[in-house]
């Protein structure tokens, strides 16, 4: 069974309730200072909606979870293990930078402003004094899987509202910072979300969750973290597998056709974009360094891309489902499949050094993070 599914079933309810309770108090301070924060709601509802019943029953009707597909798709699996997309969400409280921060105060490098970070029955809290008092606020999840940061959110279940927060775990630095374009709030307003960082309208956090999990509730459903399914997991990109799963049991696998296939480049292409970006959702105020981080947009501008009669995909040189290798000669390898032929362009300068070094060269986004540029040229300059 999926991470998210024994942790929704088993786990999360003390853990919802005692969020939803605090949450409230945090949000409901923000939004209206002058009220005591520690007073609990009288209105308070812990049963679910009709909506968010419903949406539990589609998502325990129709999927399986990363671990039901272990048993069949080993190879797969073990790989989706080790790629950054089975750790896109965790819940804060249960992070190792939780752990690691925890009791610590962080001094913000950009305001005169001071956070303590609090673990307090099971729940992870970042409390400071605003406006001369001092607020505590949840945080909920802890987004990215590291490889290059984590920033964390929080959203109020209740109105779908969150906060992207001002800090992040840079791992090349190895300590938090400011969070990639958090300058623009370096002053802030006093008794607002921005005392924590970027204020999230509803339709943003969900955009935030729809790009890092396999199943975002609609709108309808309160934004807790049990409705969500954390992680690009199989069936983010497989669609829901249940039915497949339990035919394969009875050895009718065939009798349950895939959701959708990626036999076709261009739908392929499109499926990765919807999160990894192409021209039809990159905001139009991307930097050059940004615009790196958008492997399916860069790789659509290639003349690799346009001249191969559409038969490149991201397989042509990644498994979909594993961490990206650093190992230089693999990549040559599959340059060289296109490159090699008599009739094909031939690399004059160095036609067996390190592709990637010069054609796909390595661009820095923000504070040390790279990205490699997938749009392969010859380098600007020496054309
Ligand atoms: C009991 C064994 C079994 C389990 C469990 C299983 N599969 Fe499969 N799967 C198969 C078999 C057998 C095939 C080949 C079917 C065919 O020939 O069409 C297959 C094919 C596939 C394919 C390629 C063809 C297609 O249908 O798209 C995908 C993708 C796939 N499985 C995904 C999954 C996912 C995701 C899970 C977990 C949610 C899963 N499978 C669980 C046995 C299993
Ligand atoms: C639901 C959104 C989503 C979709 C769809 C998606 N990705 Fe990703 N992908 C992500 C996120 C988020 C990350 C960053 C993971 C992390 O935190 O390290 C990522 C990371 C990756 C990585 C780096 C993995 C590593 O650990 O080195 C590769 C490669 C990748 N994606 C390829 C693909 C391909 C190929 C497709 C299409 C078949 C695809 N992705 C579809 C969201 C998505
Ligand atoms: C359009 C889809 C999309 C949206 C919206 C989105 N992300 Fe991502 N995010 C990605 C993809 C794809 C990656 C992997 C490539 C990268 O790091 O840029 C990623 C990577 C990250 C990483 C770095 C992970 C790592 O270590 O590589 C963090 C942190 C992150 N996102 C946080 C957020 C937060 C917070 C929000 C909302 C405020 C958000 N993202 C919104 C698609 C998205
Ligand atoms: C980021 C998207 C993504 C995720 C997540 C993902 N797959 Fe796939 N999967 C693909 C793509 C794309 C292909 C087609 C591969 C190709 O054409 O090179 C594929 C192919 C397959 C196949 C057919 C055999 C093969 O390797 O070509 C199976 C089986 C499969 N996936 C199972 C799984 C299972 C099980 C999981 C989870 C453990 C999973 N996939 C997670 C994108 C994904
Ligand atoms: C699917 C086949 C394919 C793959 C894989 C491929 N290319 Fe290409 N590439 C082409 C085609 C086709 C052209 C355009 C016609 C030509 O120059 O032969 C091209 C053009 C180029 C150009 C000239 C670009 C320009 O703007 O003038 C460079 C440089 C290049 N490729 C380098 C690479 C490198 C480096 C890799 C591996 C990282 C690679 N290619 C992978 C097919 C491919
Ligand atoms: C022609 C080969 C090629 C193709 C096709 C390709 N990539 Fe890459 N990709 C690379 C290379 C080379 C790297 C850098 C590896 C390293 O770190 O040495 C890379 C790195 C990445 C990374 C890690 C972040 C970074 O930039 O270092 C992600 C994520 C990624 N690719 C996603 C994709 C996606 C999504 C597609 C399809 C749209 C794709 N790639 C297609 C060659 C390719
Ligand atoms: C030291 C940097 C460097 C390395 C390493 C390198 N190239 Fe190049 N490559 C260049 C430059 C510069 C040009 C443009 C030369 C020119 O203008 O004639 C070029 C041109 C090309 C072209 C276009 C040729 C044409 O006539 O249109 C292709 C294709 C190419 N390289 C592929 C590769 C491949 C494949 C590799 C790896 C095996 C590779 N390159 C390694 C720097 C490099």
């Amino acid at each position: 069974m999926n991470h998210s599914l024994v942790f929704q079933k088993f786990r999360v309810a003390g853990i919802v309730i005692a969020l939803i309770v605090t949450s409230l108090l945090g949000w409901e301070f923000l939004r209206n200072p002058d009220h005591a924060a520690e007073e609990t709601p009288d209105d308070f509802q812990t049963t679910e909606s009709p909506a968010a019943r419903d949406w539990q029953l589609f998502l325990s009707d129709n999927f399986a979870g990363d671990e039901a597909c272990q048993e069949c798709h080993a190879e797969q699996f073990a790989a989706q293990q080790r790629s950054g997309h089975s750790r896109t969400i965790t819940p804060m409280s249960l992070s190792s930078l939780a752990e690691q921060l925890e009791g610590d105060e962080y001094q913000d490098p950009r305001r005169s402003q001071q956070l303590q970070f609090v673990k307090q029955n099971e729940q992870f809290f970042v409390s400071t004094e605003d406006d001369g008092r001092e607020v505590n606020f949840p945080v909920s999840w802890l987004l990215g899987s590291g490889t290059h940061a984590q920033t964390p959110v929080s959203i109020d279940p209740g109105s779908g509202m969150g906060v992207e927060f001002r800090w992040t775990w840079f791992a090349g630095r190895k300590e938090i910072g400011v969070t990639p374009d958090h300058e623009r709030f370096d002053d802030y307003q006093p008794g607002s979300l921005e005392c924590f960082g970027r204020p999230l309208g509803k339709t943003q956090a969900r955009a935030c969750m729809n790009c890092h999990a396999t199943a975002v509730p609609p709108e309808n459903v309160p934004a807790s973290l049990d409705h969500f399914m954390a992680n690009v997991g199989c069936e983010r990109c497989h669609g829901p597998r249940k039915n497949h799963v339990k035919l394969a049991h009875l050895g009718r696998a065939d009798e349950a056709p895939p959701a959708f296939t990626y036999d076709d480049p261009a739908e392929y292409m499109d499926r990765c974009a919807q999160c990894h970006r192409d021209e039809t959702n990159t905001p139009s105020e991307s930097t050059p360094g940004e615009l790196a981080r958008f492997q399916p947009l860069r790789m659509k501008q290639s003349r690799c891309y346009l001249e191969s009669q559409k038969t490149m995909t991201c397989s042509t040189c990644h498994d979909p489902h594993d961490r990206v290798t650093n190992d230089r000669s693999h990549y040559q390898k599959s340059c060289l499949s296109c490159h090699s032929a008599p009739e094909q362009s031939h690399c004059k300068v160095e036609p067996s050094g390190d592709c990637v070094k010069c054609h796909m060269p390595a661009v820095e986004w923000y504070s040390g993070i790279k990205f490699h540029d997938h749009r392969i040229q010859i380098p600007p300059g020496d054309n």
